[in-house]
């Protein structure tokens, strides 16, 4: 029948709070705003694939890479051998300034890209997101299946942005669903971080919807003090918790605050 596998997420606490983590093959969205933790999770469900031989993969779309493991690095989970040859976790660098997008040489799609996009029906340009999406695509699929990828970070869709889809919001829309659900039919468990101001804003591209999962991390000043806090706001399949969590960021990385701790 229909058996649910569960993905860890690299925090024990929440996968305690969803029936054992993420359906493997899922599309799960981290949420939240500017400094709330949203890649420090991704990292978690990385390493946390490394750990038990579950390759990764971080599709870099802000940060480049080599400030995402410059940053990570006090952090005790993280480990940088998992990141050099044979790669446990592959960084890929799709930001504006990255060498995939710079180097016609390191990007196999490259070679004969338009051909490939016309005979898919998409006008190549260089600027329009749907050319973008597919390079990105095809670029992350031959990954996937060349090092076994079990475990994806987007970081993050609000990159999509940067590129020109016409200002028209239903076509924007059903490039995000594509893309994921292309992604998601590779067997892969996906983590995409989205940014949000706050927890009450729409997401960008609908992305709320597609998803299977939605966990909003969100920060509220409390008698002047910086208060984490994290939601569940939606899990298809699984029985979740639907209390307002408090998490703190230390060097252990994301670890949450019982109440009874407080
Ligand atoms: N060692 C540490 N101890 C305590 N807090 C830390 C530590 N390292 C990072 N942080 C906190 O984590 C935040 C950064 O987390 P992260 O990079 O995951 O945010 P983000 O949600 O991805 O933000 P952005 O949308 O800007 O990329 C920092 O702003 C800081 O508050
Ligand atoms: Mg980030």
């Amino acid at each position: 029948m229909f058996e649910k596998v569960r993905v860890t997420t690299g925090i024990p606490y929440l996968d305690a709070l969803t029936q054992g983590g993420f359906i493997k093959g899922s599309t799960n969205l981290v949420i939240g705003p500017a400094g709330a933790g949203k890649t420090i999770c991704g990292l978690h469900f990385l390493l946390e694939g490394a750990k038990k031989n579950e390759n990764g993969l971080l599709v870099a779309m802000q940060e480049p890479p080599w400030a995402i493991r410059r940053d990570a690095s006090n952090f005790t989970f993280f480990d940088h051998n998992y990141f050099v040859e044979p790669e446990k976790v592959v960084m890929l660098d799709f930001t504006p300034s990255g060498w995939e997008l710079w180097d016609p040489d390191s990007l196999s799609y490259a070679e004969g890209s338009e051909m490939i996009l016309e005979a898919e029906g998409v006008p190549y340009d260089e600027t329009s997101l749907p050319t973008f999406l597919h390079k990105v695509f095809y670029h992350i699929s031959e990954v996937i299946e060349e090092k076994k990828i079990e475990r994806v970070v987007i970081d993050p869709l609000a990159a999509f942005r940067f590129y020109d889809y016409g200002n028209d919001y239903g076509f924007l829309r059903k490039l995000t669903t594509g893309f994921l659900t292309n992604i998601a039919s590779l067997n892969v468990t996906t983590v995409a971080i989205s940014e949000l101001a706050s927890s009450s804003e729409q997401s960008l591209f609908g992305e709320e919807y597609i998803a299977d999962s939605i966990f909003h991390l969100d920060m509220l000043s409390v008698r002047g003090e910086l208060v984490r806090i994290l939601r569940i706001s939606k899990m298809r399949g699984t029985n979740h918790s639907t209390k307002t969590l408090r998490y703190k960021i230390t060097n252990n990385g994301i670890t949450f605050i019982e109440p009874e701790d407080e």
